[in-house]
């Protein structure tokens, strides 16, 4: 058994056994589409060490590495809080391209600028504001300079059924955290920490937003 890291994030340890059924219904089928928008987005090298944070049971940190090559140093790595998550994906999809380990974003235990990349989908909304900012300075501090911060989550609606979803959402899962997201805090958040002002590259579902930052200046 893998244990949980303690946090005041909203992790999701009771709906590991549950979480590859119900992630494709809850985005309409857009799942794959969307991973696939952002592992084309990281743009990766055979040989870069890719983090992605707050995996759950690791689709896209499986995808990813499918691009990897371990033998050249090329890994992606998922960090998520949920021991049972953790187990999730690495007896799902472990292997050498593609490693998991149980980790609260607020405070990884990496060594400064381990990392070529660092991607994130639906997870800043399961965590509160200080530790929106805890975790963007972590990714900061892991990121080698030049690198990309790639994020999918929820942000401000752009339609009504958006606004619905987003919205309902947030008042029948108690989840002030999603409150946030959906005012529109993640980009200065991500730029406060150092970043660049994030590039909103896609909006889907109307209410989730893909951003892209870069650590320092690319020029
Ligand atoms: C909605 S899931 C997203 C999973 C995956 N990235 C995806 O796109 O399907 C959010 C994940 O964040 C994890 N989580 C919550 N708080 C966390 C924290 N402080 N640090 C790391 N992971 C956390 C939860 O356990 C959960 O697996």
């Amino acid at each position: 058994m893998i244990e949980s890291i303690p946090t005041r994030g909203r992790t999701l340890d009771m709906a590991s056994v549950v979480y590859d059924l119900l992630e494709p219904l809850c985005l309409l089928g857009q799942q794959k589409k969307i991973n696939n928008h952002l592992v084309s987005l990281l743009d990766v090298k055979s040989c870069d060490k890719v983090l992605d944070v707050g995996c759950g049971t690791g689709v896209l940190t499986k995808l990813i590495s499918e691009k990897m090559n371990p033998t050249e140093g090329g890994y992606s790595l998922g960090i998520d809080a949920a021991g049972k998550m953790i187990s999730a994906a690495r007896k799902k999809r472990g292997n050498t391209a593609c490693k998991f380990e149980a980790m609260a974003a607020e405070s990884l235990s990496f060594e400064n600028e381990t990392f070529d990349s660092i991607v994130s989908s639906f997870f800043y909304h399961h965590i509160q504001f200080d530790l929106k900012q805890k975790a963007f300075a972590e990714a900061y501090r892991v990121l080698k300079p030049g690198g990309k911060l790639i994020i999918a989550d929820m942000h401000i609606p752009t339609s009504f059924m958006g606004a619905l979803t987003a919205h309902t959402s947030r008042w029948i899962l108690f989840q002030p955290q999603i409150g946030e997201n959906i005012k529109g805090v993640l980009p200065e958040l991500i730029e406060n920490e150092g970043f660049s002002y994030p590039k909103t590259v896609e909006n889907y579902l109307g209410y989730v937003t893909v951003f892209s930052a870069n650590k320092g200046n690319l020029f």
